[in-house]
């Protein structure tokens, strides 16, 4: 450089200026990088720090405001993974970060050239991750944002015991990882306009536990006015696995293997304890394999009487409160894959290479939800159940599929069409739903049997992230994937610009609201084609044959059929209280 001519260096501090842009933020500036995709240019800011980490004193706390900094910060690579066990490497592990409890950074894309008189729409990504696994650094928005002109920012939030270990009471209030996810939002409404984006215009967006966090952020006024609209993908506030109903009990248990013993009244000896607790021991400590035959995730968001006063369906009986009428007001769009309950971690404890025995189906599966659903009703509802998913000339392969669709429904298709009908229960923003059915030629992103069809859970993501990002996932979109990739993102973007997946960019199919008498969806498969009435026969037995066989008041005793007990009994309590309210609800009709 010492020998450079003026021009030289002249150019040389252009160039530099344009790969590394800057912007101010209210903590100090920072200094980000520029990437090309397919010619076109995409600035990253990669590890902003958005809270004080949450450390010490601030375990299990709401996250604080960040600490300001002087001078140019560097946010040029990804932050720290919240600590999570990262043992059963699937794609959606961090694998390229290191873990830290010091984990609450966010980052942001930006198509073109970084401008604060732009005014772009802004869409916040929530990976998922049951809750505890996951982080930003696996999701690449570069083709998703030169494809679609819009910002996107994904945020780290406190996973596990980290984010939602809750004692239900002052000393770890719960929900510390939701508290991270509105910390972000606060963040994005502080500074997103020096990057180009419009605060007036952001859209959450999240798949699996992303996409109940992003649908049990639309039900709290603590994060009114920091979004607009959200995008539920394979995941809903309604899901029962999207909320933990004994949180004080798993806290004390984690404090019994960490020999912090404490009568249950000392809840703030306990968490003490837990404080002290380095952050690798408490992480061992809280592991599944910590709570054998547990059914449910042990950590997860919980009704703690502050974010969430009351459960979803106390919440939707109520719609003239202040939080059902922000809830109405939002634009919504939520949709899930075909065979969304092939995610490999619901299975049942049988080993399912070769499929499923029907008699396993008919005798012990079955009877499970069915016993689930109801101790009164369980005979009938079984009953229902086998008509739709038991098929005693199948063979085990179909059996198996049969399975994959009782969990798709229960844990994911249900719980999305009963919260679209929950969004339609009084007037207000849009809604729309999507059937994810084009069947990868790559392989699933998680690991399935050789017997099964369709689209499996997290699959959509690909699509979602475009050709180059995904190749990280070892997933080769062909031509024709790259097509349903670019119309998945123009729609998802659409609905962000303005609430109406089919403006302004054009679209290769009409994509109609969801309303309760047609059940207009879009089907994303091979073709791209708005249809009516999602899986209908499926969707009928749970919104319509079930909710009505449960309403029906009962004063005889519980049915007395045993059920076998081993295997993933799933609990469906939230999910079919709130369709017995829907059934009953005259506002929809
Ligand atoms: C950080 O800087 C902003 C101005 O950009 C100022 O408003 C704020 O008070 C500062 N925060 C702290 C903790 O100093
Ligand atoms: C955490 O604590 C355990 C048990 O006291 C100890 O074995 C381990 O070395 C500690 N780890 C760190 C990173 O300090
Ligand atoms: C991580 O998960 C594996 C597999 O489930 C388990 O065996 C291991 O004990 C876990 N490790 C920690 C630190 O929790
Ligand atoms: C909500 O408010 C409307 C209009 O004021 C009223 O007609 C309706 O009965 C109220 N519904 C509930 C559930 O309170
Ligand atoms: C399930 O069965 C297959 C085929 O027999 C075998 O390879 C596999 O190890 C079994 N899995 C488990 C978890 O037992
Ligand atoms: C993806 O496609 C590229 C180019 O055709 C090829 O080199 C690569 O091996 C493929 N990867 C996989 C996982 O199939
Ligand atoms: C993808 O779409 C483009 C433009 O609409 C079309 O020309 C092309 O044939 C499509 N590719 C495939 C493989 O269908
Ligand atoms: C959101 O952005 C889109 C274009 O990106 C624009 O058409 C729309 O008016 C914006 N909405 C608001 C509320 O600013
Ligand atoms: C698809 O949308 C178009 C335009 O809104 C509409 O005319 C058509 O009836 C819809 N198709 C179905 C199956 O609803
Ligand atoms: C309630 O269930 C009954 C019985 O299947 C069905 O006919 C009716 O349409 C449902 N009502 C609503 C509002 O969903």
């Amino acid at each position: 450089m010492a020998s450079s001519s003026v021009l030289t260096l002249a150019l040389y501090c252009i160039s530099a200026a344009a790969a590394q842009p800057q912007v101010t933020t209210k903590n100090g500036v920072i200094q980000g990088l520029v990437k090309t995709v397919a010619g076109h240019s995409v600035n990253q800011f990669l590890g902003i720090p958005f809270a004080e980490p949450p450390v010490g004193a601030l375990r299990f706390m709401k996250p604080q405001p960040p600490s300001n900094w002087t001078g140019v910060k560097q946010t040029t690579a990804f932050g720290a993974a919240c600590m999570q066990n990262t043992t059963d490497r699937t794609v959606f592990i961090p694998y390229n970060v290191q873990l830290s409890e010091d984990c609450l950074t966010l980052n942001v894309f930006v198509p073109g050239t970084v401008s604060n008189t732009n005014r772009k729409a802004v869409m916040v990504w929530i990976h998922g991750g049951a809750f505890t696994i996951g982080g930003t650094s696996i999701y690449l928005f570069n083709e998703f944002v030169v494809q679609t002109d819009v910002i996107v920012v994904s945020v780290n939030y406190r996973l596990g015991p980290f984010g939602f270990l809750t004692t239900g009471d002052v000393n770890a209030p719960g929900n510390a990882g939701l508290w991270d996810l509105i910390e972000g939002l606060k963040w994005v409404q502080d500074n997103i306009e020096n990057f180009g984006g419009n605060p007036k215009n952001v859209t959450i967006f999240g798949e699996s536990a992303g996409g109940c966090i992003v649908s049990q952020l639309a039900m709290t006024v603590a994060s009114r006015d920091l979004f607009h609209r959200f995008i539920s993908m394979s995941g809903t506030a309604l899901s029962d696995w999207a909320w933990v109903r004994d949180g004080p009990q798993v806290a004390t248990k984690v404090g019994q293997s960490l020999g912090c013993n404490a009568a249950a009244s000392e809840k703030a000896k306990l968490v003490a304890c837990l404080r002290a607790t380095n952050a690798t021991s408490l992480l061992r400590a809280s592991d599944q394999s910590m709570f054998p035959g547990r059914n449910s995730y042990p950590f997860g968001p919980v009704v703690d009487g502050d974010m969430f006063p009351l459960p979803v369906v106390e919440m939707l009986k109520d719609i003239n409160s202040t939080v059902m009428k922000n809830f109405f007001s939002l634009d919504y769009m939520g949709g899930f894959t075909d065979s969304d309950g092939g995610v490999n971690h619901f299975f049942p404890t049988i080993n399912i290479t070769f499929g499923v025995p029907p008699t396993y189906m008919r005798d012990t599966l079955i009877p499970q939800f069915a016993a689930g659903a109801s101790v009164y009703h369980k005979d009938e509802i079984a009953q229902k159940l086998r008509e739709v998913y038991y098929d005693a000339n199948a063979d085990m392969e179909r059996t198996g599929r049969l399975m994959v669709n009782l969990y798709t429904d229960t844990l994911f298709s249900v719980p999305t069409v009963g919260f679209l009908r929950s969004h339609l229960l009084a007037p207000g923003g849009s809604t729309f739903l999507y059937y994810f059915t084009k069947e990868p030629s790559f392989p699933h992103l998680l690991p399935v049997p050789d017997w099964f069809k369709g689209v499996n859970h997290g699959d959509d993501i690909a699509f979602m992230l475009g050709p180059d990002s995904a190749a990280q996932f070892n997933s080769n979109l062909t031509g024709i994937e790259g097509n349903t990739s670019r119309a998945f993102m123009t729609y998802l973007a659409n609905f962000a610009k303005t609430g109406n997946p089919n403006i302004p960019d054009t679209v290769p199919s009409p994509w109609p609201e969801y309303t309760y008498t047609r059940e207009e969806y879009l089907d994303i498969g091979d073709v791209i084609i708005n249809k009516t009435d999602v899986i209908p026969r499926r969707i009928n037995l749970w919104l319509d044959t079930i909710p009505a066989i449960l309403a029906r008041p009962t004063t005889s005793a519980p049915s007395t059929t045993p059920v076998a007990s081993e295997g993933s009994l799933v609990q469906l309590s939230t999910m079919l209280a709130i369709l017995i309210m829907l059934n009953a609800s005259k506002l929809l009709n």
